[in-house]
Parts: C-alpha cells; sequence; structure tokens
C-alpha cells in the first residue's frame, strides 16, 4: 500500500525539490489539511485561480496566529486590504507601474546592469546575489520611490529583517521578540520615509514619493500611516522577489546547459526564458487566503477564518495547464503561470520585474562567455517558506 500522504512544508528536504511532492498531492490529495492547525494547502491550479479569482469568499486579512494579542500587530499595508479599501489604495500606485512608464526604465535599468557586472567581472569570483541580483532591484525601485539609492544597505538590513520568516508565522506563531523586533523595524521605517516626505511636501519632485505626499495632502485619498505602510511595501516585497528571480534565472541556466546554449544562440527567446523561470522556479511559492464563509473544497468544509495556503509553485507545474511541467523550456508557449498571483491582488510589480529580469540576464549572457558555480556544495536556501530561493550564489565569471 502507499505510504499516507503528509507535508511539513519546513522540511528542507521537500523545500529543496517539493516538486515530486506537488505532483502526488496534484492527483491524490488535491487540498490537505494540516494536522491540528487552521490551515489547508491546496495544490492544484484551477482551485487556486478560483480561489484568488473570488476576494470576496477569501479575504486577504488573517487572524492573529494563536496567542498573539492583535493589538500587538502592526496594522495591514495594501496587500493585507480587501476591496474597497484595497480598490482606493492601489489606485494610487497603479499609474507608477503601466507598462509605458516602467519601459522609460529601461536604458537606465541597462546603465546600473552594466556597471554592477563592470565590477563583478574585474572580481571574477562572486557572490552574484550579493554583486547583481541584490542591488540591481534595489537601485531601480529607490530610484522610482525618489530615495537615495546610496541608503541601500540600510534598504538591504530592512528588507531581510522583514521578510526573515514571512508566511512561517501562518504555521509556527512568532515569538514576542519577533513581533518586537518588527515593531521596531517600522517604526525606523516609518521614521525614515516621514522626514523624506517632509521634504517632497517643501521641494515636490518628479517621484513616487512626491505622488504619495500630494495624495496624502488632498485628505481623504491617503492617511499618512497608509502612506507609510505603501512606501514600506514597495520597498520590501520588489526586493527579495525580484533578486530570486534572476538568481534562480542564473541557477536553471546553468542546471540546463542545452537551454542556455539555446539563449545564447536566440537572444529574442530571453522574455520567454524569464516567464518559464517564473513558472519552473517561481521566487514566491505561496499565496494564502482566509475564508470569510463556510465553504467546501474537495468534499471537505473549510470553517470561516480557515486559511487555505496555494502552492504557486504547485499550480505552475500542473499536468492539466502545462504540457511536460517537468521540463524547462525557455521556448514554451502559453506560460499562463501563477507566479505574480492572480486577481484583485495581481502583483504590482511584475511589469517590473520581468524587465528587470529580463535587462539583468540579457547583460549576464552579452558581458560573458561562461558562468559557472565555483563548487558544488549545496547552497543555503531562505529561511522563508514563502520564497523558492538561495542566498548565496558564488559565480565564477569569465569576459568576453
Ligand atoms: C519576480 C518578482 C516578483 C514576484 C514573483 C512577485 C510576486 C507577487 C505575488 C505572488 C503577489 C500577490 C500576493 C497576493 O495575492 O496576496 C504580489 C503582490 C504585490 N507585489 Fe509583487 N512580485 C515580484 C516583484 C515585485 C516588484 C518589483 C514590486 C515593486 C513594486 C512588487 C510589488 C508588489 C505589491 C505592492 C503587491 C501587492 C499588490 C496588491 O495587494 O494589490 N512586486 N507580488
Amino acid at each position: 500500500m502507499a505510504e499516507e500522504f503528509s507535508f511539513n512544508p519546513f522540511d528542507e528536504e521537500t523545500r529543496r525539490n517539493p516538486f515530486p511532492l506537488f505532483a502526488r498531492a496534484r492527483r491524490e490529495q488535491p487540498i490537505y489539511p494540516h494536522p491540528g492547525l487552521p490551515i489547508t494547502s491546496v495544490f492544484r491550479y484551477a482551485d487556486t485561480q478560483a480561489i484568488l479569482r473570488d476576494s470576496q469568499t477569501w479575504s486577504n486579512q488573517f487572524p492573529p496566529p494563536p496567542g498573539i494579542d492583535p493589538e500587538k500587530l502592526p496594522p495591514p499595508s495594501m496587500l493585507g486590504q480587501d476591496p474597497p479599501e484595497h480598490t482606493r489604495l492601489r489606485a494610487l500606485v497603479n499609474q507608477a507601474f503601466t507598462p509605458r512608464i516602467i519601459r522609460r526604465l529601461e536604458p537606465r535599468m541597462h546603465e546600473i546592469a552594466n556597471e554592477l557586472l563592470d565590477r563583478a567581472l574585474e572580481q571574477r569570483e562572486v557572490d552574484f546575489i550579493e554583486a547583481f541580483t541584490y542591488p540591481l532591484p534595489v537601485i531601480v525601485i529607490a530610484e522610482i520611490i525618489g530615495i537615495p539609492a546610496a541608503d541601500r544597505e540600510q534598504f538591504k538590513m530592512w528588507s531581510d529583517a522583514a521578510v526573515e520568516n514571512l508566511g512561517n508565522a501562518l504555521f509556527t506563531p512568532p515569538p514576542p521578540e519577533r513581533l518586537a523586533q518588527l515593531g521596531k523595524l517600522l517604526g525606523d521605517m516609518g521614521a525614515y520615509f516621514t522626514a523624506l516626505a517632509d521634504e517632497r511636501r517643501r521641494q515636490p519632485r518628479d517621484d513616487l514619493l512626491t505622488g504619495l505626499v500630494q495624495a496624502e495632502v488632498e485628505g481623504s485619498r491617503l492617511s499618512h500611516d497608509e502612506m507609510l505602510r505603501m512606501l514600506v511595501l514597495l520597498l520590501v516585497a520588489g526586493n527579495e522577489t525580484t533578486t530570486t528571480l534572476i538568481g534562480n534565472a542564473a541557477l536553471e541556466l546553468l542546471a540546463h546547459p542545452d537551454q542556455l546554449a539555446r539563449l545564447r544562440a536566440a537572444p529574442d527567446l530571453l522574455p520567454s526564458a524569464i516567464e518559464e523561470v517564473l513558472r519552473y522556479a517561481s521566487p514566491v511559492q505561496l499565496d494564502p487566503r482566509c475564508a470569510t464563509r463556510r465553504v467546501e473544497l474537495h468534499g471537505q468544509t473549510i470553517e470561516p477564518r480557515h486559511i487555505v495556503v496555494n502552492w504557486l509553485g504547485s499550480a505552475n507545474h500542473d499536468e492539466q495547464v502545462f504540457p511536460e511541467p517537468e521540463r524547462f523550456d525557455i521556448g514554451r508557449s502559453e506560460n499562463r503561470h501563477l507566479a505574480f498571483g492572480f486577481g484583485t491582488h495581481y502583483c504590482l510589480g511584475a511589469n517590473l520585474a520581468r524587465l528587470e529580469a529580463q535587462v539583468a540576464v540579457g547583460a549576464l549572457l552579452a558581458r560573458t562567455r561562461s558562468f559557472e558555480r565555483v563548487d558544488a556544495a549545496a547552497l543555503p536556501i531562505h529561511p522563508s517558506i514563502v520564497f523558492r530561493a538561495v542566498t548565496k550564489l558564488p559565480l565564477r565569471l569569465v569576459a568576453k
């Protein structure tokens, strides 16, 4: 008899390669209630898509973890709001991220990518994350918001601290020290942004921060606290994720030399190669929702306030949607992956992240004859179960 299905999202071996377990789950156990927890994992594309589509039934507002006083938790950003509050907040930032506006940033992205590669190529052996995949997105988002890119070491400390155990708290309540740390973090970031916002009030510029300050000045559109939470969200949401996408692209191309050679021979495949990395090695692996009413799912009753964890990493390998899902194919057509989520909270930065990754990987290929792992040692993985990411990636780069 087949072994009973069980799933521990913290198990390191599973985290390094969850795909056989996900495949079995999609076949035999499309939803998995975690024993003793008010949480159910969801593995199929169709279920995840239907859940993310229906924000009335499936909320982005979560009950506090057991034993945690809700008063002690910071109020949520736009990501943790439902319509209509979410709609109002999202409308204020949407126009800063349209495809047209993002395309205007492309020359600057090339410049930054090339400057970073100049330095990395001089050193020949680098931690590719520290030297390239981290600084690029953080410099770009700092310039969009209008905050000094020179402060990026500080942003890194904040971002790392903010996402360190993101999502893990769904399954295990965070210790009180962690809550205190988060409170201090938000206080520090709030003070930083308040000072910069004061500057923009006196001297407006052509940047997102000025746009938000003006929305705040107009009163009901955006409160001061909402503005601060938006800035924190923008600074944090796009960094780890885009860093991860570029790093995963390098890793998957190294793991599939035929696809790397194909891309070098046909650089116009770059956009579809990035889509394939998003699908195959989705940087964000899970996207949770909270039931607002009693729902039947695959014969099981989900009670109000119960949490469903949609495994995007599994949905994006669903054989019902992607032929030969375990094949990494940079020319894959009809690649309707859910790596940026779906529906109401669809990633605000999707256009930006795609373009950054295209520019980054394009520059890496254009500037190197080859790149390779320095050794075959297992790479350290991100502490948060949300991410499919390594935190160090030593590479040897050979210039053209
Ligand atoms: C590869 C890179 C990225 C990935 C994989 C990614 C993934 C995601 C996902 C899955 C969601 C949906 C969350 C949900 O359904 O609750 C999301 C939302 C969001 N993302 Fe991204 N993201 C990336 C890059 C960025 C960038 C560069 C920004 C910078 C602006 C950004 C800003 C946001 C924001 C603000 C939201 C919340 C949107 C809302 O609540 O309406 N993301 N992202």
